[in-house]
């Protein structure tokens, strides 16, 4: 008989009142709703991308976007509609199979942390997430030849349109890593290099929350930055993403726009940056109605990269603020921390 782990159970039929597992504490919970949205965040047309006064256009509003934001949405893009449409699709009718078929790709205890799951990815959490979810390591591609055996071989194209997917939007982490390096005044595959040039890891990650019953009790997704360099996430029309906009002590959430892309900085940039740009926090609120689906690309250093502040950015007046480490131990400095926000840890 195949053991289930803790961390994979049924949501999605749960009656009302709430189990317990998944009551937030009241500091916790959502304050802004899933479909409010809020319309100031950056959309920015990546088109005219390859003309000059093109580029110098996206790289300002880019720049604008990161210190103001650190979230933004861009449109234009270069990821077909097509590509993006069927992913979803894929993804969907992975995460309408029954749990028996799901748990296949469950993650293997003690092995690395991809695959299926629910509530959370950790065993050891005792309040839960409204979420089920499945992960594939994509890039570099050795890594994505042997994360295969994890990958679901139905429906038939679901490996065909992820591999053509990571790749995609590989293409457009790459430009838009060039374009932040131009608005730090960096050339322009500074980052690139710095996360590891082709050796760089990507993660795909999708996500499901099911209708909950209780959808003010409790989160799809706690409060978190992202830890890597950036992340790129597709939603669908339903609505849940939300930032917390620091100076005006608020959640605001990111409205869906049909072919559009959500861009999120991630620690490595505020740190590389020097905290001229921020990795927002940001959460995934649910529904009663609708069920939401959500995909999200990590684009992540390689592990033996070496991070911290760029030194061309850094002078008398703009001293070193964080630490200089390798990527593999960014996470375990952090937690053994306990900070806040991961990159608290690395302060100087
Ligand atoms: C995430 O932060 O990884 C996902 C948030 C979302 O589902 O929109
Ligand atoms: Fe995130």
């Amino acid at each position: 008989k195949r053991v289930v782990p803790m961390s994979v159970m049924k949501l999605a039929d749960e009656a009302a009142p709430l189990p317990a597992k998944f009551l937030k504490k009241a500091s916790e919970r959502p304050t802004t709703a899933h479909n409010v949205f809020c319309k100031e965040i950056p959309v920015i047309s990546l088109e005219g991308i390859d003309s000059p006064s093109g580029r110098e256009r996206i790289v300002g509003e880019v720049r604008d976007a990161c210190a103001e934001w650190g979230i933004f949405q861009v449109i234009d893009h270069g990821v077909s509609e097509e590509l993006m449409r069927k992913m979803m699709e894929n993804t969907l009718s992975f995460f309408k199979l029954p749990l028996e078929e799901k748990i296949k790709y469950a993650a293997k205890p003690g092995g690395f942390p991809v695959g299926y799951a629910s509530g959370s990815h950790r065993a050891d959490d005792d309040i839960l997430d409204w979420r089920e979810l499945m992960s594939h390591r994509c890039l570099p591609k050795d890594v994505r030849e042997n994360d295969y055996s994890l990958w679901p071989d139905q429906p038939e194209e679901y490996r065909k349109i992820l591999v053509e997917y990571s790749d995609n939007i590989d293409r457009l982490v790459t430009l838009l890593l060039a374009v932040i390096s131009e608005s730090l005044g960096l050339p322009s595959d500074y980052i690139k290099n710095a996360v590891g040039g082709e050796s760089a890891e990507q993660k795909i990650l999708l996500n499901y929350y099911p209708q909950c019953p209780q959808p003010d009790l409790t989160l799809g997704l706690r409060k978190h930055t992202d830890y890597g360099t950036i992340t790129v996430l597709q939603q669908d029309e339903v609505g849940g993403l939300q930032a917390y906009k620091e100076d005006r002590d608020q959640w605001v959430t990111v409205e869906p726009i049909s072919g559009a892309l959500v861009i999120n900085l991630g620690d490595q940039i505020q740190i590389l940056s020097n905290a001229k740009y921020c990795s927002v926090e940001h959460q995934a609120v649910v529904n009663s109605n609708q069920t939401r689906l959500s995909l999200v690309t990590f684009a992540n250093p390689n592990a033996m990269a070496q991070m911290g502040p760029a030194p061309e950015l850094l002078s008398d007046s703009n001293p070193a603020k964080y630490r200089r480490y390798t990527f593999k131990d960014y996470l375990p400095i952090c937690f053994a921390q306990k900070t806040r926000k991961h990159y608290d840890a690395l302060v100087i």
